[in-house]
């Protein structure tokens, strides 16, 4: 393995393997394996898990890390093409990329979404630019459409857990104060497509993800046996559902407007996730988020503090299953 930006680039049978492997490691931890290996870590974003499950997974395999937050310690990173650099940034990405994939042995870049032309988000034109300014094995920590460590740590998760791999998987819209990016959905919804579930997207009017990511998904329900819908009904989506995935979004229809954004999200205060909610689901139906998650906005105290709830362990997965990706990145490399 070369690169890790996105679950599609794989076939089914090998994101299971690696969840064997991720398994295999978190049961006989190899903490040697990586000795003397470096791993970079660029955030153009804020992060908590990411960062840190990173940081703890390449240590507890004996590797080291560094990690660059640009402005903070750093320089401010200049992205764009051509731009006369007489503002804030001293350094162009197209130095500081090269120079840190230098320093290590793979690099692991967050990158989101710019939230201005759906288009561009779309096509990672960001995270592109990045990606093929490094030599070296490159991890997608997130970037405009894209997640692939959450979802490989949501996927291990429902193993865990016994969720069916037919099982119906509900990813819902829920509420937030602002445009959240597209990449955490996408991915959950490829995610879940390539497990071979009955993925449900349910959201508002306005919110239907992007015909590119819902085909994209399609094409791997298709391959797994599994099935991809999206509906407005919310007692229908979560009749019987094992999983319900909450997840908060910007409206693609207004991809850039926050003020018609805002408008559009005024009536949709009862979209936080309520005890309510699980009243004709599978009796064990799960609650999951990728966090962090605004209480009570999203997804009410009764359900975060409640047997259902998921989250921390979803949290926890991420550095169990980013050890293997370490791993078939770098040992004996
Ligand atoms: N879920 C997730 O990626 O969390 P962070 O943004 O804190 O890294």
């Amino acid at each position: 393995m070369q690169r890790f930006l996105d679950l599609a680039d794989f076939e089914r049978a090998e994101v299971k393997d690696l969840l064997g492997l991720a398994s295999r490691l978190q049961q006989n931890p190899d903490p040697h394996a990586l000795a003397g290996k470096v791993l970079g870590l660029l955030f153009m974003n804020p992060s908590l898990r990411t960062l840190a499950s990173f940081q703890s997974g390449m240590m507890r395999l004996g590797g080291s890390v560094f990690v660059i937050t640009p402005g903070q310690g750093t320089w401010q990173l200049e992205t764009r093409n051509g731009a006369v650099m007489n503002g804030a940034a001293a350094e162009h990405i197209k130095e500081a990329v090269p120079v840190m994939a230098s320093y290590c042995d793979a690099l692991g870049v967050r990158m989101f979404a710019e939230g201005k032309n759906l288009q561009a988000d779309i096509n990672e034109t960001g995270f592109k630019m990045i990606a093929d300014l490094c030599d070296k094995p490159l991890i997608n920590l997130e970037s405009a459409v894209n997640h692939p460590c959450q979802a490989l740590a949501d996927w291990y998760t429902m193993d865990e857990l016994n969720v069916p791999e037919r099982g119906k998987f509900v990813i819902s819209w829920v509420n937030h104060p602002r445009a959240l990016p597209l990449a955490v959905p996408s991915a959950t919804v490829q995610m879940a497509a390539m497990r071979g579930m009955d993925v449900v997207v349910l959201r508002p009017e306005g919110y239907a993800l992007p015909d590119a990511i819902m085909e994209k998904a399609r094409v791997a329900a298709r391959a797994s046996g599994g099935n991809v819908t999206e509906t407005t009904d919310r007692p229908a989506a979560l009749k019987g559902a094992q999983v319900v995935y909450a997840k908060e979004w910007g409206s693609p229809q207004h991809y850039g407007d926050a003020e018609a954004e805002t408008r559009l999200r005024e009536d949709l205060v009862d979209w936080c996730v309520k005890d309510s909610w699980f009243k004709h689901t599978a009796p064990d139906c799960h609650l999951m988020h990728c966090l962090p998650v605004r209480r009570n906005v999203a997804v009410d105290d009764e359900v975060l503090d409640s047997s259902r709830s998921v989250v921390i362990r979803e949290a926890f997965n991420r550095m169990v299953v980013q050890m293997a990706v370490l791993h078939r990145l770098l040992r004996n490399k």
